[in-house]
């Protein structure tokens, strides 16, 4: 029990888009650990091709030992439906430990079930806050870093942070950033694919825009806020908007864009938006991982947030806070012109991520987790 092939199983759980691009890397080097024999989950919260199997093909993510189909739903069903589906799943394989990654609902579902069933939790991208309880994600990030056991942290605040809420030093580990992992592995095979040159877009010369927190986009008058003010900017550079499935729907209401120069597309592939970030001359964004890109490319980057749980992308990297009024965004895009800002890449984000989580690891469970600790 929790051994396969003669080495300690773990459980890695993929949910949604940001998942995929932080587990190809770990996957991958584990599947070269002497020690430790990865298993891949996903739980289908998110299930588009556009969204899900474009990024396991363009990352080689292998395909899942167990596709749960638990699909969308309001926050309590879709937590509690990845919940049901999963626990079984865990209760077949007993496995070593769970590894959960960032704040998505699949991740705080999936680190709820293993804690209750007694297998240890490893949560990658821990100890970040936004300190803003109204994001969902920072409900999950919460709960998932107090009920995990082992903390994988990527940038310095998340030592911070875990430290300031009382967690014992011994379950945090800075490792660095497995995103970048997969974006330094992967980054000369985009430039090949001239993304921006297909969409009639000359290198440099234009911005790209995504968009899909709900409280950007569900809120009519918050999207239309924050369009003006795009609206406004691509009469200076011209702008490629790829819509989140969330997103679609609203934009399609307001038609606010239909005047400007945004340019609409559908969500692209990791590859593909790889190349379209790399060769453009600014991001508009309320991702989260885009911030972190963004700051490894050296391209200047607004988020359309009035917080960030990555303060290392403003103190070192690209990134500014743009908020989310028209006003505050024209000012910041006016700032981004004047200034620029080159930045530098964050400690310990080099590409060497995943060796340091997977050594971490080993010397966690060569540490004499129990066999198998379901119960
Ligand atoms: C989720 C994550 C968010 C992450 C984002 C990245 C949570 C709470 N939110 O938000 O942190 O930044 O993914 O994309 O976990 N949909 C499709 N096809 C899909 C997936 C979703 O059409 O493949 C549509 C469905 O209508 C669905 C809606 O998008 O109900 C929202 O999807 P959901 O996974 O609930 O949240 P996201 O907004 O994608």
């Amino acid at each position: 029990m929790g051994t396969m092939n003669g080495k300690r199983t773990l459980m890695c759980v993929a949910g949604a888009r940001p998942n995929f691009m932080k587990l190809a890397p770990l996957i991958r080097q584990l599947s070269a650990s002497e020690s430790i024999e990865p298993l891949l989950v996903h739980t289908g919260q998110h299930y588009d091709d556009k969204m899900s199997g474009a990024f396991f093909r363009d990352l080689g993510l292998p395909e899942p030992d167990h596709y749960l189909n638990a699909g969308g739903g309001s926050h309590a069903q879709q937590t509690a439906e990845i919940m049901k589906r999963f626990e079984p799943v865990l209760l077949e394989r007993r496995p070593a430990g769970v590894v959960v990654v960032g704040d998505v609902n699949s991740t705080v579902a999936c680190a709820l079930v293993a804690s209750k069933l007694h297998t240890p939790v490893v949560h990658v991208e821990s100890g970040l806050r936004s300190f803003d309880r109204s994001m969902p994600e920072e409900i999950n990030r919460i709960v998932t870093d107090a009920i995990s056991d082992v903390l994988l942290v990527s940038e310095p605040s998340g030592i911070t942070n875990l430290r300031s809420e009382g967690v014992d030093e011994s379950r945090i580990h800075f490792v660095g950033n497995l995103m970048i992992d997969s974006l330094r592995h992967h980054l000369e095979q985009a430039r090949t694919l001239g993304v921006a040159a297909k969409l009639g877009m000359e290198a440099g010369r234009y911005g790209v825009v995504t968009m899909h927190r709900p409280a950007n986009v569900d809120d009519l008058g918050s999207l239309s806020e924050i369009l003006e003010a795009l609206s406004d900017i691509s009469r200076d550079l011209p702008l490629v908007f790829p819509v989140h499935p969330r997103t679609r729907g609203k934009l399609e209401e307001t038609r606010l864009w239909e005047h400007a120069d945004i340019r609409l597309v559908d969500p692209l592939g990791y590859l593909e938006f790889l190349s379209l970030m790399s060769e453009s001359a600014a991001v508009l964004t309320d991702s989260g991982g885009i911030q972190e890109e963004t700051t490894v490319l050296g391209v200047p980057c607004l988020t359309l947030r009035n917080n960030t749980e990555r303060p290392v992308t403003i103190e070192q990297g690209t990134n500014r806070l743009a908020g989310t009024r028209k006003d505050g965004i024209l000012a910041a895009w006016r700032e981004l012109r004047n200034d620029g800002n080159a930045g530098q890449v964050p400690e310990l984000w080099d590409g060497r991520a995943a060796e340091r989580c997977v050594a971490v690891l080993e010397r966690y469970l060569a540490a004499g987790v129990p066999t198998s600790a379901v119960r």
